[in-house]
C-alpha cells in the first residue's frame, strides 16, 4: 500500500505520552501542511471536544511549541471518539469520525496487551483495509509474547502496514551516528576490534516514574529502554554500514548486528532501584522492579571480537543525558614519557538533550617532559528547528515509510538477548537519588571506568 494516509486515528490520546510528545509532533506536522486530514483522538471515557482542545493547547504551551494559527487549524480537524476496546461495535464511532477517509493510520499509544484488541476491532469495523497500524513500544514482554503479538496483529494488518515504533530510531542524533560513520572514513576505519577498547552508552534521567508508575512497575528499566532504544543504538554504532538507506538496507543491517549480540547472563547485569520507589502511587510495595541497570554486551562477529559494549540506564540519576562513548585502544608509542598514563582517544556522541560529537585527543603539555594532557575537539549543533523523533516517525508512517521503524526480526533478536536476565534473575540493589546507581555497578564498569556525562 503506497497511498498517503488520509486520517490520523490516535488511540491513547488522553495519556502521558500524548501530552508530552504527540500533540507537539502533530502540530509540527500540521504546520508543514503534512496533516491535512481528520485527527481522531480515541479514549475510553466520553469527553467533550472542548476539553480535548484545551488539553492539546496545554500540552503545546507546556512544550513551548504553541503556535496559534496552527493550533486553530488543528482544533478544527480534531474529533473525539469514546470507544470500549472490548466492544467491536463501539469502533463504529471511529468510522463516523474519519468520514470518507480510505487510508487511515491508527497510532496506538496504549499498553501492549490492548494492541491486539484494537487491531481486531478495527478490522471488524472495516477500518483495517487500506490502513496502517503504528504501535508503541515495548513490543511484547519477552520473546514469546513479542512473537505472539506480531502473529495476532498480522491477522488484521499485513506486514507492510504494520509500523513498530522505537522513537530513538527517529532521533536526528541517532541517524547522525550512521551518517557520521558513513562520511568520516577516519573514524569508521577505527571502529573495530583493532581500534576500540570498549564502548559505553549511558541513558541517564534525573526524573522518576511519576504519572506512569503503574505501567513502569510492570516493565522496569531493562524492558523500558534497553531492549529497544539502547540495543538499537548499539546496532547503529556497530552494524556494517548498509549499501543503501532505502529498501530495508538499514533495517537489514541493524537486524544482522542484533542477531550477533550474545544473550546476556546474570554476570553481565547489575540492577538497581532508587530509594523511595516503592512509596510511589501505583508501585507494588514489595516491588523488585529496577529503575537502573548496568549491562555488558558482547558482539560475536570478527569486527567486534573481544570488545565489550556497556550500557547504563536509570531514573533519578544526577543528569538527563544520553551519550555514547567509544574508547579507543591506548597509545603504544614508546617515545612518550607518560605512555602508561596517556589517555586513549575517545569519541563521544551525545544523543540528547543537545547533540555533541567530541573527539578526545592528547596534546603535549608545556615543559621539558614529553607528556601530554587531554583536550576535546568539540562539534556541537543545536538547532531549535530540529525535527523531533515523533514528528519524523509519524510523518513517515503517514507517507508509508518504514525504514526508521523497528522490524520484527530485530525486536525478536533484542528479546533473545534480554530474556535470560529479566525478572529476578539478578538481585536488585538500592541506590540514592541523584547518584550513578548502586555501588555494585562499579564492579561492572568498563576499563577506565564509567564516563559519567556532565
Ligand atoms: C521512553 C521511555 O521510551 O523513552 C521513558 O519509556 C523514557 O522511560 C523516554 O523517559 C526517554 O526518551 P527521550 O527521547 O527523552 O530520551
Amino acid at each position: 500500500m503506497t497511498d498517503r494516509s488520509d486520517a490520523f486515528v490516535f488511540f491513547g490520546a488522553t495519556g502521558d505520552l500524548a501530552f508530552k510528545q504527540i500533540f507537539p509532533a502533530l502540530q509540527a506536522l500540521a504546520k508543514k501542511g503534512r496533516l491535512d486530514m481528520p485527527i481522531v483522538a480515541v479514549g475510553r471515557k466520553e469527553m467533550p471536544i472542548e476539553k480535548l482542545r484545551e488539553r492539546v493547547k496545554e500540552s503545546l504551551e507546556k512544550s513551548g511549541s504553541f503556535d496559534a494559527p496552527t493550533f486553530e487549524k488543528v482544533s478544527k480537524q480534531l474529533k473525539y471518539a469514546a470507544v470500549d476496546y472490548d466492544d467491536p461495535a463501539s469502533f463504529k464511532r471511529i468510522s463516523e469520525a474519519i468520514g470518507g477517509a480510505k487510508h487511515p493510520v491508527h497510532y496506538v499509544a496504549l499498553p501492549p496487551e490492548i494492541f491486539e484488541k484494537v487491531a481486531a476491532n478495527a478490522k471488524a469495523q472495516g477500518l483495517a483495509d487500506g490502513a496502517r497500524l503504528v504501535v508503541e513500544k515495548p513490543f511484547g514482554h519477552d520473546l514469546a509474547s513479542a512473537k505472539a503479538l506480531s502473529e495476532a496483529l498480522l491477522k488484521s494488518f499485513p506486514e507492510e502496514s504494520l509500523f513498530r515504533i522505537d522513537h530513538y530510531l527517529g532521533k536526528e542524533t541517532v541517524e547522525n551516528i550512521v551518517y557520521f560513520r558513513a562520511s568520516n572514513t577516519i573514524f569508521e576505519s577505527s571502529l573495530c576490534a583493532e581500534g576500540v577498547e570498549s564502548v559505553q552508552i549511558t541513558m541517564a534521567e534525573t526524573f522518576g516514574v511519576k504519572g506512569r508508575a503503574k505501567f513502569y512497575d510492570s516493565v522496569g528499566a531493562i524492558r523500558d529502554v534497553v531492549q529497544n532504544h539502547m540495543l538499537e543504538v548499539v546496532a547503529c554504532l556497530a552494524m556494517e554500514l548498509p549499501k543503501s538507506m532505502k529498501n530495508d538496507g538499514l533495517r537489514d543491517a541493524r537486524s544482522k548486528l542484533l542477531s550477533e549480540v550474545r544473550a546476556l547472563t546474570p554476570a553481565d547485569v547489575v540492577r538497581g532501584q532508587v530509594k523511595g520507589y516503592t512509596d510511589e502511587d501505583g508501585v507494588d510495595k514489595g516491588s523488585k522492579t529496577e529503575t537502573f541497570a548496568a549491562l555488558r554486551f558482547h558482539i560475536d562477529n570478527p569486527r567486534w571480537k573481544g570488545v565489550p559494549f556497556f550500557v547504563r540506564v536509570g531514573k533519578a540519576l544526577p543528569v538527563t543525558i544520553s551519550e555514547a562513548l567509544v574508547r579507543f585502544k591506548g597509545p603504544e608509542c614508546p617515545v612518550l614519557d607518560d605512555k602508561s598514563t596517556a589517555p586513549a582517544n575517545a569519541l563521544r556522541l551525545r544523543l540528547g538533550p543537545s547533540p555533541v560529537i567530541a573527539l578526545g585527543a592528547n596534546v603535549k603539555k608545556n615543559g621539558e617532559e614529553f607528556v601530554g594532557e587531554r583536550r576535546e575537539l568539540i562539534l556541537t549543533r543545536s538547532d531549535p528547528a530540529e525535527m523531533k523523533a515523533y514528528e519524523r516517525l509519524l510523518g513517515d508512517a503517514i507517507d508509508g515509510k518504514a525504514e526508521l521503524y523497528a522490524r520484527q526480526d530485530a525486536i525478536e533478536e533484542a528479546w533473545r538477548v534480554i530474556d535470560p536476565i529479566t525478572g529476578d534473575a539478578t538481585p536488585v540493589h538500592s541506590y540514592e537519588e541523584k547518584t550513578w546507581g548502586p555501588d555494585e555497578a562499579q564492579k561492572l564498569a568498563p576499563p577506565g571506568g564509567w564516563g559519567d556525562p556532565v
